[in-house]
């Protein structure tokens, strides 16, 4: 008899896997993360548990689970809100989706970086506005892309696609990251530097990295004050890895140009300040939000719960 407990709706495809293989599913059925007691509540004496990156995870949670509690399967790729080790501890695997969202976090992340060089949002707001007055020499002028140096921080599987997404563009690519990237060296002739020149010598800079205590505030005022006055600083990552009231400092200094935001340090809440500059475009964690990848995204997470619950490794284990 398998129990398996979804921690909110998520695409029908997922749902369909797990009832079609399940013997009980049981989905929240509001649209609204559950509060840490409903959790602890909701989650006792599941054989399996589908969480999503709003739900968090610890030691706690696992214990209400129970002992037969077999995995929590992460709709995402980021799996900063599950306590890992706990979870071996209790030989409870964790699994999430990666692969199935490099091209729509790399598309959001190139889709931030032309609204924010491009005044996109700043220009479609005038123009709803009514204000418009007719073309102007000197109106919502921004950033040229094509040919200017892009900084890659973290060249896994996301921040690679997005690099080689910029071939079209001719640009210079940096990466920072602690392996070597053979494929961008050659497929783009990128180079892989130090932080701190990546920061210096970059107009753009995208941020690719897990979020992990040596991630956290990763961009900080130093690093901020290091870059161009002239840059634009990309997020589609996690929050945290940027200090946000800093970046809020930077953005009103002037120390950078622009910043295109999809993740918060404290999610859903954006620092004081943030959403009131204009040189900012801030869209509410959506990287992954196009119809084929969340479906692909709950269907691998179904399966990897009826992957273990049949005895078997799970597809996209991170524990
Ligand atoms: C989204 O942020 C994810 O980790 O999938």
């Amino acid at each position: 008899m398998s129990n398996v407990y979804v921690t909110r709706m998520i695409p029908e495809a997922g749902i369909e896997h797990l009832k079609a293989h399940c013997d009980k599913v049981e989905i929240n059925p509001d649209d609204h993360v559950l509060e840490p007691g409903e959790l602890l509540e909701k989650v006792k004496g599941r054989d399996a548990v589908l969480c999503l990156l709003t739900d968090i995870i610890n030691d706690q949670v696992y214990e209400a689970a129970g002992p037969q509690c077999r995995i929590f399967a992460n709709m995402a790729v980021g799996f900063n809100n599950l306590d890992l080790e706990a979870a071996r501890k209790r030989n409870i695997v964790v699994s999430n989706t990666p692969g199935v969202l490099d091209d729509a976090t790399a598309d959001m992340a190139w889709s931030l970086l032309f609204s924010t060089a491009r005044r996109i949002v700043e220009s479609d707001a005038h123009m709803r506005s009514g204000k418009w007055d007719g073309w102007g020499p000197l109106q919502f002028i921004g950033k040229d892309i094509t040919g200017r140096t892009l900084g890659i921080i973290g060249a896994g599987r996301i921040g690679t696609n997005f690099a080689l997404k910029s071939a079209g563009f001719n640009m210079k690519v940096l990466y920072a990251d602690v392996r070597r990237n053979e494929e961008l060296e050659t497929k783009l002739g990128a180079k892989k530097v130090e932080l701190d020149e990546l920061l210096k010598e970059s107009d753009f800079v995208s941020l690719h990295v897990f979020l992990s205590p040596e991630t956290t505030h990763l961009i900080g005022e130093r690093e901020l004050t290091l870059m161009k006055d002239s840059a634009v600083l990309i997020n589609s990552s996690r929050g945290p890895v940027i200090d946000e009231k800093a970046l809020v400092k930077a953005l009103q200094n002037g120390d950078i140009a622009s910043a295109g935001l999809d993740v918060y340090e404290f999610e859903p809440k954006a620092a004081e300040g943030l959403l009131e500059l204009k040189n900012v475009v801030a869209c509410p964690h959506i990287a992954s939000a196009t119809f084929d990848t969340r479906n692909n995204m709950a269907l691998i997470a179904a399966r990897n719960i009826t992957e273990v619950l049949a005895g078997r490794d799970p597809i996209t284990r991170v524990n």
